[in-house]
């Protein structure tokens, strides 16, 4: 780097730093220019998106009324085609003005609105949505490290109450910071399934009941099946993180017309062939939930059983159970009806 030594020097330093300073504050006024366009433009967009919607609200409604007031019989075949034509552009329309959403700035729903204020939190290009989706994923997999850890310690090195307390407020902090991140994916137009959040939200109530279980004989009784259960989890979530990374690398690949590397039967069948490998860990953990909720009620039928821990976590484990193992199954149907060669899938 150039260092100006005599005073000659250092004036003509200053010279250039005062150009490029010039330089600087123009570049800055332009972008400022080009922001306040941008956001111009975002509400001229919303507004026009608004607008439409609720006129094609209207005709929805007055084709209806055409045909109701006007059987078939009175409409000629071509004006019942172009009714027809009409209502399926109309629901192409919406989807179009979903994709367009994606990029624009909107109101937050009522739980991010609770958590971070009325600040936005649409990314506003494929990029930025692609390295937040990517980071939500390491961020995930950083923390199942570290619980996976933790519970083994916990399990088979040191037997602390305090030590579980750690672990277990870990996972309440983990699973609230899921919502949120999700909360903004979908946001960002992450089709998301709802009852992922959910299980999150039931996952930090459960972690949270833990938390307050008090040392006694019915927490050691269950403490073993617990902390093993929680090893088995963070194993699965390791898998898990390879096969959803996995689909999001080779989807970005897909979304990049010049990308050869792969196509979508290419993409179809690696999907295939990783949720093979994969689901039959995931249904066994979720028959491990099943076995906890069991357990833990059976527990809560003891006599000496004065703890309401017990059956509370007895119950969020059967709702685990029921919402992982429904929505999974569903998963699964239906990416089998929308495969167009269902005989290689599964
Ligand atoms: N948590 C968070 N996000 C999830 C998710 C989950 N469990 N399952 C799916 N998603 C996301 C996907 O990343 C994708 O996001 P995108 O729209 O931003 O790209 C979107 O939801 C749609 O995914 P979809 O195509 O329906 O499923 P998939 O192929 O990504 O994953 C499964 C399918 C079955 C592997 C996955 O849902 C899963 O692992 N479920 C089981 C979770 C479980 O039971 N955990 C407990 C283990 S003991």
């Amino acid at each position: 780097m150039f260092s100006p030594t005599g005073f000659p020097e250092c004036l003509r330093e200053w010279e250039d730093l005062e150009k490029s300073f010039h330089q600087i504050q123009d570049t800055h006024r332009l972008y400022k220019q080009k922001l306040e366009d941008v956001t111009k433009l975002q509400d001229s967009c919303s507004g026009a998106i608004a607008r439409q919607r609720k006129k094609l609200e209207e005709l929805t409604a007055s084709l209806g009324k055409c045909k109701e007031n006007h059987p078939a019989a009175r409409l000629s075949p071509e004006d019942v085609d172009a009714i027809a034509e009409m209502e399926a552009s109309i629901k192409e329309r919406a989807d179009a003005f979903s994709e367009m959403e994606a990029f624009l700035p909107k109101k937050n729903g009522l739980y991010l609105s609770l958590v971070l204020g009325n600040v936005n939190v649409t990314l506003l290009n494929k990029q930025s949505k692609f390295a937040y989706k990517d980071e939500y994923e390491k961020f995930k997999l950083v923390l199942t490290v570290i619980l996976f850890v933790l519970s083994f310690t916990c399990r088979l090195l040191f037997s602390y109450r305090a030590l579980d307390a750690l672990f277990n407020f870990l996972m309440v902090w983990y699973y609230c910071t899921l919502t949120i991140r999700e909360s903004v994916l979908i946001s960002n137009g992450s089709r998301i399934k709802g009852w992922w959040v959910l299980h999150h939200y039931v996952s930090a109530f459960q972690s949270g009941v833990m938390l307050t279980w008090p040392e006694g004989a019915l927490y050691q009784m269950f403490r073993n099946q617990f902390l093993t259960y929680c090893l088995y989890q963070s194993v699965v979530h390791f898998l898990q993180y390879y096969y959803q990374s996995g689909c999001l690398y080779r989807l970005r690949a897909l979304g990049e017309k010049h990308n050869m590397d792969i196509t979508v039967e290419g993409f179809q069948s690696w999907m295939w062939r990783g949720l093979t490998f994969l689901l039959p860990f995931l249904f066994f953990g979720h028959f491990w939930q099943l076995y906890n909720s069991v357990t833990l009620f059976q527990m809560f039928q003891l006599p000496e059983c004065k703890e309401w821990q017990v059956v509370m976590c007895s119950c969020s484990y059967m709702v685990l159970f029921m919402g992982n193992f429904f929505t999974t199954l569903g998963v699964v149907y239906e990416k089998y009806m929308n495969n167009p060669d269902k005989s290689k899938a599964l």
